[in-house]
Formats: C-alpha cells, sequence, structure tokens
C-alpha cells in the first residue's frame, strides 16, 4: 500500500486485482507512466476515471526505452510520492512491476511498428520506439483493461500505440488525451526538473515556435520555408541541437508540403543538456 493505493508488483498478482476491480460490472481503464508524475499524468488519471470508473496507473522506467546515453541511470524515481498523488486523484491500483517481472531471464521478443517509427524522433533516440511498444504491448495485454489513457504530448509515441493495437488485435480501446501545459505553454514533462533557471525561460519558445508555424501553413502555403523560419528561431533561442521541426499527416506522420488535410506541426531540440519535445494540430484553413 502507498498511502491507501494498493500496490501490486507482478502480472500474475495485476490479474487477480484487476478481477476484483471489475467485480459488479465496473469498467477498468490503464495509465501507462515511468513515474515523476505531474498535472500531466494526473489529467490522464481523470480522463481515465471520467471514462471508465475504475483506473490502474503503471509505473515501470522501462530500461529498453532508454538509448546507452540517455537519463535511464538519473530518471527521478520517488514511489511514495507518486503514490500519494495517485492517491488522492482517486486511482484504483498502482502496478509497480519489478524488472524481473516484466524482462524474464531470456527475454527475446520484441514489437517493431514500421514507418511510423522510423521519423521524427526514430533516428534520434534509436531502439527507443522499440522499446515503447513492446512494454506497452505488454502492459496492455497483463492489464487488459476496457481502455488505455496516453498523452498527445508524446506524439507520435501515441500514433504507434494506436497502430500496434489495431495490428496485434489488442482490444483496449486507446485514448488521447490534450497535452497539459504551463501557463507560458511549456509543456508539462518530468524531463523539465532538469532545466536551468534561465533554461526555463528560454524553454516555452517551443510551444510559441510550433503555434508560429501551425498558423503560418495551415492557409496551405509550402510549408519548407515555415520550417526553416521556425528552425532559425528555435536556434536563435539557444535551443541546439535542434533534431527536427516537421509537418506531418496527422495519422501516419508522412511529412507534408502543403496542409491539404488534418496535419501536425511536432519539433524536439536540446537546451543544454535536456531534449524537448512538442507539438500540436494543425487543420487546413481552407
Ligand atoms: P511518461 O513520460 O511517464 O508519460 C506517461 C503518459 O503521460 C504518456 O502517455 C504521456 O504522453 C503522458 N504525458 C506526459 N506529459 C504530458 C502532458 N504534459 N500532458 C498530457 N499528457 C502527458 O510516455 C511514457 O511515460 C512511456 O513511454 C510509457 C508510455 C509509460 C511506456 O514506458
Amino acid at each position: 500500500m502507498t498511502d491507501g493505493l494498493p500496490v501490486v508488483r507482478d502480472p500474475a498478482a495485476l490479474r487477480s486485482a484487476v478481477a476484483r476491480l471489475r467485480a459488479g460490472g465496473a469498467r477498468v481503464a490503464l495509465v501507462p507512466t515511468m513515474g515523476a508524475l505531474h498535472d500531466g499524468h494526473i489529467v490522464l488519471v481523470r480522463a481515465a476515471q471520467a471514462s471508465c470508473g475504475r483506473v490502474v496507473v503503471s509505473l515501470f522506467v522501462n530500461p529498453t526505452q532508454f538509448g546507452p546515453g540517455e537519463d535511464f541511470a538519473r530518471y527521478p524515481r520517488d514511489e511514495a510520492r507518486d503514490g500519494a498523488l495517485l492517491a488522492a486523484a482517486g486511482a484504483d491500483l498502482l502496478y509497480a512491476p519489478t524488472a524481473a517481472a516484466m524482462y524474464a531471464d531470456g527475454f527475446a521478443t520484441t514489437v517493431s511498428v514500421g514507418r511510423l517509427a522510423a521519423g521524427l524522433c526514430g533516428p534520434f533516440r534509436p531502439g527507443h520506439f522499440q522499446g515503447v511498444a513492446t512494454v506497452v504491448t505488454k502492459l496492455l495485454v497483463q492489464c487488459a483493461a476496457d481502455a488505455a489513457f496516453f498523452g498527445e504530448k508524446d506524439y507520435q509515441q501515441l500514433a504507434l500505440i494506436r497502430r500496434l493495437a489495431r495490428d496485434l488485435d489488442i482490444p483496449t480501446a486507446i485514448e488521447g488525451v490534450a497535452t497539459v501545459r504551463d501557463a507560458d505553454g511549456l509543456a508539462l514533462s518530468s524531463r523539465n526538473a532538469y532545466l536551468s533557471p534561465e533554461e526555463r525561460r528560454v524553454a516555452p519558445v517551443l510551444h510559441r515556435t510550433l503555434a508560429a508555424l501551425a498558423e503560418a501553413v495551415a492557409g496551405g502555403a509550402d510549408t519548407a520555408p515555415a520550417i526553416a523560419a521556425a528552425t532559425d528561431r528555435l536556434a536563435a533561442a539557444g535551443f541546439a541541437p535542434i533534431d527536427y521541426v516537421a509537418v506531418c499527416d496527422a495519422e501516419t506522420l508522412e511529412p507534408l508540403a502543403r496542409v491539404d488535410r488534418p496535419a501536425r506541426v511536432l519539433a524536439a531540440a536540446r537546451l543544454g543538456t535536456t531534449r524537448l519535445i512538442d507539438n500540436l494540430a494543425c487543420l487546413p484553413r481552407r
């Protein structure tokens, strides 16, 4: 128990706990997280509760989705704090499996989601989306929830989870939830904790730049010059390197030369040692 919230640590215990939550015909939702919870995660819990009534939150800092030079070792971990926040938000169960429970000796199966994982963050984080797709598939199968909730903040991740659930006939409905932002526009992220005060001041330029880009291309103008202008603006603010600024089809994530269908503007760039990502919807104006 964490402050009144029951905790289970392996798939068998999860299965029996979910069966108990279903007693009386309740629907069950899953909210996968890596902990270090903030209001963005809590909004997912509330959406899950509104839709299903019962909410399981998973907390697992998944080693296979971090590259060798990434922040797995220093990723913030505080299960007691997270458990208290989840209890206050009305979650019903915390699933915090051990690494051994998730990856048994001899673990050999991976899930990869083809083209959706190839662009945008894919080339900059080799193996990341395969790690995400594999762990999310396991969590969806282990929990067998009616619905699972994911943030639009990680838009490429959401798109590939929708795809894998469809492709692998996983009956859990995949639901996307709008990005929660600070008042100055910065998308909430567990990694914002790494920003120095000066970097935190600059960070909202990412959101402002994407908003201006979406506005510039929504009328059907060529995306290439608008992307170049957005990249220059990020560089001038101090982002380096800028991994990508892109305008893509909202579903397939293929790059668009013009916005002639529902699109998404997306960017990833580093501020100091912190890699920030963000994205916004961009609907064609005509
Ligand atoms: P994590 O970064 O902890 O995020 C958990 C969920 O919270 C994801 O669906 C993410 O998109 C959502 N989220 C994060 N910041 C948000 C914000 N500002 N507004 C709305 N939603 C937000 O994403 C992961 O963990 C992992 O890759 C995971 C899916 C758990 C697999 O390991």
